[in-house]
């Protein structure tokens, strides 16, 4: 049988947290040992320049987001793993299929629509600040996945209308052009956690409330301890299901841990108590990878080795596929 393609990229901006660990990095790299798959994992650094035009931020977070997952056994025999950027055949594709793409498609884009909302609120230009990168944001994303071939798309919800969009656009190119493209599906796994941050909303870069995933101890610590809590004190028996401290225990615990947990709330822990036991639990779930992130990050010609070796694997299907995409609109050579 043919093995299933899986691909999902990570937009390289920022420094990766508890909550992209639990809810996507986590469940990537489990699945990477899963030689029933061919999975494709990469570097969305192109995507990158759509929301940050700070170069040193992009460079930054792209080589901390290779180091994480590398850090943390992504199996890289088994799963091609790259950076966009490195193949060339993508932004090509990309205009190949930017051609096939309805323009009223993509006026129907949350992320284009979010923010002609806002300009609408705050009395501007409907396009105030939006550039063609945002707008035309689902037509790369869809060539990300295209030239691969994928069949599965592991993804947040926020993130399911530019797979059907993908499939939108796959389906109109053969029906022009003849059958190349695998019609993709999301793929969204409501048993990961979405985690919730210091403050008890969703954890998120926008909110200011992450606990960045790489810490050292100390740090950490810290970081824990700022978990919003109650006034409750000590003895008085605690609401485990409405706690973000039992919420990023849960993340981490193994059932019996979590039953655990769960009872000692009922007894009334102190809060104290409870945060340096989830320290513990998960200083020490991380404290290799961290170590590894370390030497990673000291190392970054190893990182960037790694990456070329991914490219070319890449490329090996990106190269052939593009060459006959050409010549399936009529671009090849004269003879
Ligand atoms: N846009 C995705 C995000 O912000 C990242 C991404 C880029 C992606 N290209 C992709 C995900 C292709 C899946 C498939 O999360």
């Amino acid at each position: 049988m043919k093995k299933q393609r899986v691909l999902t990229g990570i937009t390289t901006t920022g420094t990766p947290h508890l909550g992209n660990y639990v809810g996507a990095i986590r469940p990537a790299i489990e699945a990477s040992h899963d030689t029933n798959n061919l999975a494709f994992y990469f570097l969305a650094d192109f995507h990158a320049l759509i929301k940050c035009h700070e170069p040193d931020l992009v460079h930054q977070s792209t080589r901390e987001i290779a180091a994480t997952w590398l850090a943390l056994g992504l199996n890289t025999d088994n799963v091609v793993f790259y950076r966009q950027s490195d193949v060339p055949e993508i932004p090509e594709l990309c205009w190949l299929l930017t051609c096939m793409a309805a323009k009223g498609l993509m006026n129907r884009a949350h992320a284009y629509k979010a923010a002609v909302a806002a300009n609408e609120e705050a009395g501007e230009d409907p396009d105030f600040g939006v550039t063609m990168g945002l707008f035309s944001y689902p037509v790369l994303m869809a060539a990300d996945i295209l030239m691969f071939n994928a069949n599965k798309v592991p993804v947040g919800k926020d993130q399911i209308q530019h797979v059907e969009m993908a499939r939108d656009i796959a389906a109109r190119f053969n029906h022009h052009y003849g059958e190349h493209f695998a019609l993709p599906e999301a793929q969204v796994d409501d048993h990961v956690a979405v985690l919730q941050g210091l403050d008890g909303r969703k954890m998120s870069k926008s909110y200011n409330n992450t606990i960045p995933l790489f810490l050292d101890e100390k740090p950490l610590k810290k970081h824990i301890n700022k978990v919003k809590t109650n006034l409750l004190e000590p003895g008085e028996p605690k609401d485990a299901d409405d706690s973000t401290v039992f919420q990023l225990w849960q993340a981490f615990a193994t059932p019996e841990q979590t039953a655990y947990m769960r009872e000692q709330f009922a007894a009334g822990i102190a809060w104290g108590e409870a945060k340096k036991q989830l320290f513990e639990l998960i200083n020490g779930q991380l404290s290799e990878a961290r170590e590894r992130y370390r030497e990673l990050m000291a190392n970054p010609s190893h990182v960037e080795a790694v990456l070329q070796a991914g490219a070319e694997k890449a490329r090996s299907y990106s190269t052939p596929f593009l060459r006959d995409l050409r010549s399936a609109v009529g671009i090849r050579p004269i003879k």
